[in-house]
């Protein structure tokens, strides 16, 4: 089983991405044949950014995931602007992909909106090149959180209409999202999840800071005023920590509210703030020393980008075969 998943080099990554994603591709190397994870700068310059801050953020990002428990040795790592064979097949795959899909991806809709001096046409297809990279392996299964769930359904409809097209080339991936976590929520607002990009730093727990800051924004996050420690309507608050907390103490939803029935917010959430601590804490330990090599994340990547080009090679050739395109092959 071929396993794909990719994660942007943006801003700071939080507790939403470590449990909708990292956490699934540290899982996913073991039964992965390979398992390959990208950070994915070429999607990052789809918005206004800084160039010095793109390479700073690479280096953190990668290792985020290091620290996070990838395993260089275990799975394929490896940065998108290495492998060219991402944006040929994005190149490739663009006639097969209707622009009224793109038209209809909702983010889309919430990043142009947000953008200041231009909406360009990179981020208009960038559900397109996440199709390349995914198909460019053949991935059979890929994780990600719920947001990115219309993104895979287009990458599905992209492979079938080319092998439609073209004939049986490329496979057509499934998610893998997970059932609880998949949509972690803003802590102060929890209508919405938690996001890099939007909101305060308030109410978003960031994977790498201090323990006394999760334990303040946890502390302070958003309940409701009733007082029972259960999901349901008008409880958005509650039911993302209890989600939280199932997750960090690896169990389910129903256990966490058994556990704290009749306990008051105040106490739940000091227990949601251990656990969460405590969950992070690995992470957090390893990541300095990490990070402080960049010779050595670099390394690592030119290992990754030499594996990961030698798959993405061989399905380029076939697709440029069954294309029509370049050279024939004999
Ligand atoms: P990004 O940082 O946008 O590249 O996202 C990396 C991964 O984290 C993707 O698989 C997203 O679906 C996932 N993710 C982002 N935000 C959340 C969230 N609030 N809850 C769960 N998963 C998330
Ligand atoms: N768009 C994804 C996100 O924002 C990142 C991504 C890029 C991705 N390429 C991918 C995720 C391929 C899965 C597979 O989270």
């Amino acid at each position: 089983m071929r396993i794909f998943s990719g994660i942007q080099p943006t801003g700071r990554k939080h507790l939403g991405n470590y449990i909708g994603a990292i956490r699934q591709y540290v899982e996913g190397q073991d039964r992965g044949d390979p398992a390959i994870y990208s950070i994915v700068d070429l999607h990052a310059i789809t918005v206004a950014y800084e160039p010095d801050q793109l390479r700073t953020n690479l280096y953190d990002t990668t290792a985020a995931l290091l620290a996070a428990g990838l395993d260089p040795e275990r799975c394929i790592l490896a940065r998108q602007s290495d492998i060219p064979e991402h944006t040929e097949l994005c190149w490739l795959l663009s006639g097969v992909c209707a622009h009224g899909d793109l038209n209809r991806m909702t983010q889309f809709k919430d990043k142009s909106g947000q953008q200041k001096d231009l909406v360009s046409a990179g981020l208009f297809i960038y559900p397109l090149l996440q199709a390349a990279d995914v198909l460019a392996y053949r991935a059979d299964e890929v994780p990600v959180g719920e947001d990115q769930r219309q993104h895979i359904e287009l990458m599905r409809e992209i492979a079938r209409r080319f092998n439609e097209r073209f004939g049986e080339t490329l496979v057509v991936p499934e998610h893998r999202i997970p059932e609880i976590g998949a949509r972690i929520m803003d802590l102060q607002e929890p209508n919405r999840k938690m996001s890099t990009s939007v909101g305060a730093d308030s109410g978003r727990v960031y994977l790498l800071e201090t323990e006394k800051e999760t334990r303040k924004k946890l502390g302070s996050a958003v309940t409701d005023s009733g007082r029972e420690v259960k999901r349901g309507e008008g409880k958005e608050g509650i039911a993302n920590l209890i989600g939280i907390y199932a997750v960090a103490r690896g169990v389910s939803e129903d256990e966490v509210e058994a556990e704290f029935e009749g306990a008051g917010y105040g106490d739940f959430k000091k227990a949601v703030a251990d656990a969460v601590v405590e969950f992070l804490a690995p992470v957090r330990e390893r990541y300095p020393e990490i990070r402080e090599d960049e010779a050595e994340i670099e390394r690592i990547l030119a290992q990754g980008a030499a594996r990961a080009r030698e798959l993405a090679a061989e399905t380029l050739s076939d697709v440029r075969a069954a294309m029509g395109v370049g050279v024939p092959r004999s």
